[in-house]
């Protein structure tokens, strides 16, 4: 049992508390609340002073695609001339030119790559991350991707949640053969060996049609994976909708999404992720982030670290751009990057510090808990718990 106290001020992310107590047990909260009212038995235990610093649950970054090799720094220069995604895509560069790199590296390289990038997002206090496969598009590539990912669980101290992601047909494959492949072989295969716990499919113009989709994830839901998908970024496809009807955990970036969207997500209770980095970098509508949230969405918020529309390492960046450009509030800004996502990964119990919680928490370098949604450019992070035990090198006790 450990007990923190000196908390100025602990967001749960719904509820405030000034002057702060939090105990951990076994790994997860036990009691949260103001210090002066701490029950016994947790008085008369030995405390940690955080030193009168604000407390925010963990960061959950529930949409990143961590594990790549190469970069796509040509690619983004290319896009700053004006040349646009779809065309680098629909030429061979884009997602395929990470395919072709990522094919190219093994495991340990793939590893490597991908400890240094979670390193970057522990840093900032971001304890749990949804990693992606999908730059392998063969078989044995995307399980590549997967046993990274598990290998990252072993590696860091964060916890990880794979996803099998459907991003592009690869060259060379008939379309109707690849997703046929899919539906026979590797869905089944990921869902055996527990590599992912969901699929996530593009479906776009350059990616998979929404017929080709619905026939993935009914594979998926029939071998018990969970199912989301990357919907309404470049075109309108119906994809948010129909994930939405089908019990998505979340539709992700929703760009072009519409009103009758936002109301089948908030219907069927799918997590509306959104992506700001993408958004911004591709020239796309910034999502309507704020009508989204009060037409009843689960609104979520999330990196989409990836190498070509999003080379973002800090989450704390994308939520303070659904701040000043969605135009949530600070709350509903740390809701969306903790709670609602956990709930885009079907892990409740994290992204939030209440009795039975994950103790995964992040000390802000500052008396006030919201600071890191104020300070651009530098994230305030004093010391990061996972399951109540330091999480960085440097961290105290
Ligand atoms: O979430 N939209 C498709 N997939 C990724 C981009 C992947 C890439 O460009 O490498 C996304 O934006
Ligand atoms: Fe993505």
């Amino acid at each position: 049992m450990r007990v923190f106290t000196g908390i100025s001020e602990l967001r749960t992310p719904f509820k405030r508390f000034e002057n702060a107590a939090l105990a951990v047990q076994e790994g997860r909260v036990a009691w949260v609340g103001r210090e002066d009212a701490l029950p016994e038995p947790y008085r008369s235990r030995s405390k940690y002073d955080l030193g009168g610093r604000g407390v925010v649950p963990g960061l959950v970054d529930s949409h990143t695609h961590l594990v790549w090799a190469g970069d796509r720094l040509e690619e983004y220069a290319q896009r700053a001339r004006g040349a646009s995604y779809a065309e680098i895509l629909a030429a061979g560069g884009g997602i395929h030119a990470t395919t072709r790199a990522t094919r190219a590296a093994n495991e340990d390289e793939l590893l490597a790559l991908a400890r240094k990038r979670a390193r970057s997002f522990l840093k900032t206090g971001v304890t749990t991350l949804e990693v992606k496969s999908g730059y392998g598009l063969e078989p044995e590539h995307e399980l590549k991707m997967l046993r990274v990912v598990r290998r990252l669980t072993e590696a860091e101290p964060q916890r990880f949640a794979p996803t099998l992601l459907a991003h592009v047909v690869p060259s060379g494959w008939n379309r109707d053969s690849y997703v046929e492949m899919w539906v026979r072989e590797l869905i089944p295969e990921v869902a055996r060996t527990g590599l992912a716990n969901a699929l996530d499919v593009f479906v776009d113009r350059e990616a998979f049609t929404l017929a080709e989709a619905e026939r993935l994830w009914q594979a998926a839901l029939e071998h018990g994976l969970d199912i989301k998908a990357h919907a309404e970024q470049l075109t309108h496809t119906g994809a948010a909708r129909l994930v939405a009807e089908l019990g998505g955990l979340s539709a992700d970036h929703l760009e072009r999404a519409t009103p009758p969207d936002w109301a089948a997500l908030a219907k069927h209770g799918t997590v509306g992720t959104l992506l700001p980095g993408a958004a911004l970098l591709l020239r796309q509508p910034f999502p309507g982030a704020r009508a989204m949230w009060d037409a009843g969405v689960t609104v979520a918020v999330a990196s989409d670290h990836n190498p070509g529309s999003s080379p973002f390492y800090n989450l704390w960046l994308a939520l303070q751009l659904a701040v000043a450009l969605g135009r949530l509030t600070l709350e509903e800004a740390l809701q969306a990057g903790t709670a609602h996502a956990a709930r885009a990964l079907a892990r409740p119990q994290l992204g939030r510090l209440e009795p039975g919680s994950a103790a995964d928490f992040v000390v802000v370098d500052s008396p006030h808990a919201l600071e890191p949604l104020y300070r651009w450019g530098e994230t305030p992070v004093h010391a990061v718990y996972v399951a109540g035990k330091p999480a960085l090198a440097e961290s105290p006790p």
